[in-house]
């Protein structure tokens, strides 16, 4: 019985086709997505070279880029109640291309985003500043949407990418948060006292953010006036 649930000749000929036809449009997306990834973060690297070049400067620590995951993006469908096709995936899921910029300093997120938006095949579509309001549990970074073209053989296609720009200190607290989020057998107490230590630990961290740009700053205008 299973085997011929399973067999080849019990699917009908139209299900399988437009099964293939999914996997292939599917497995064409996913080549742009990542092509658009190549393209932000190139920019990126080129904005790092120069100022490096003009202020001796890194404005970045590193640079991760990721595809959402089949899973996650038919969880993501589900959960939104969209319809199961890759039209669903590209009209509504802005996160299958991220890309996530690390910098030392406050400053450099604002100065890196401000770059990135200036560009003139750069469009943005969403903004969302955890730094200036962090999220409840004591979240923060900066997130963009932003949509690109990529430029293929005999078209231009306009892809949308989200951006998540933290300092150093911001990815250590939400790796720190996201391994808790996921450990599924903590019990209630434990649970509420690691995320009120969170909490505690993610405004101690954006203080001492803030007070290494002032050293920074102070340490910039000085050696500028010898
Ligand atoms: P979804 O895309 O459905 O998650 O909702 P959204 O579009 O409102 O998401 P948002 O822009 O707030 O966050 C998107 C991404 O930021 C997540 O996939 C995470 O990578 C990261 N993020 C957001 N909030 C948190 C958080 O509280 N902790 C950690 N560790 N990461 C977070
Ligand atoms: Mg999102």
């Amino acid at each position: 019985m299973e085997n011929e649930l399973l067999s080849r000749e019990n699917i009908p000929e139209e299900i399988l086709e437009a099964f293939k036809e999914n996997m292939k449009l599917s497995k064409k997306l996913m080549t742009y997505y990542s092509c658009a990834l190549l393209e932000i973060e190139t920019k990126f690297k080129v904005l790092n070279q120069q100022f490096s070049l003009e202020q001796e400067h890194n404005p970045i620590e590193t640079i991760k880029t990721r595809l959402k995951s089949t899973e996650s993006i038919l969880e993501k469908l589900h959960r939104k109640n969209l319809p199961m096709d890759m039209a669903a995936v590209e009209e509504n899921l802005y996160d299958v291309a991220g890309i996530r910029v690390i910098c030392p300093f406050i400053n450099d997120i604002y100065c890196l985003a401000d770059c990135l938006l200036q560009q003139d095949d750069v469009t943005l579509i969403e903004k969302k500043d955890y730094i200036k309001n962090p999220k409840e549990n004591g979240y923060r970074s900066l997130h963009l949407i932003v949509e690109t073209p990529i430029f293929l053989q005999d078209e231009k296609r306009l892809m949308k990418v989200e951006v998540q720009l933290r300092t150093i200190a911001m990815d250590f607290w939400a790796s720190l948060e996201h391994r808790m989020r996921y450990k599924k057998n903590l019990n209630p107490e434990l649970s509420e006292m690691l995320s009120t230590e969170l909490k505690d630990c993610a405004e101690t961290s954006a203080r001492l953010d803030i007070r290494m740009g002032r050293v920074k700053d102070v340490i910039e205008k000085n050696t500028a006036e010898e």
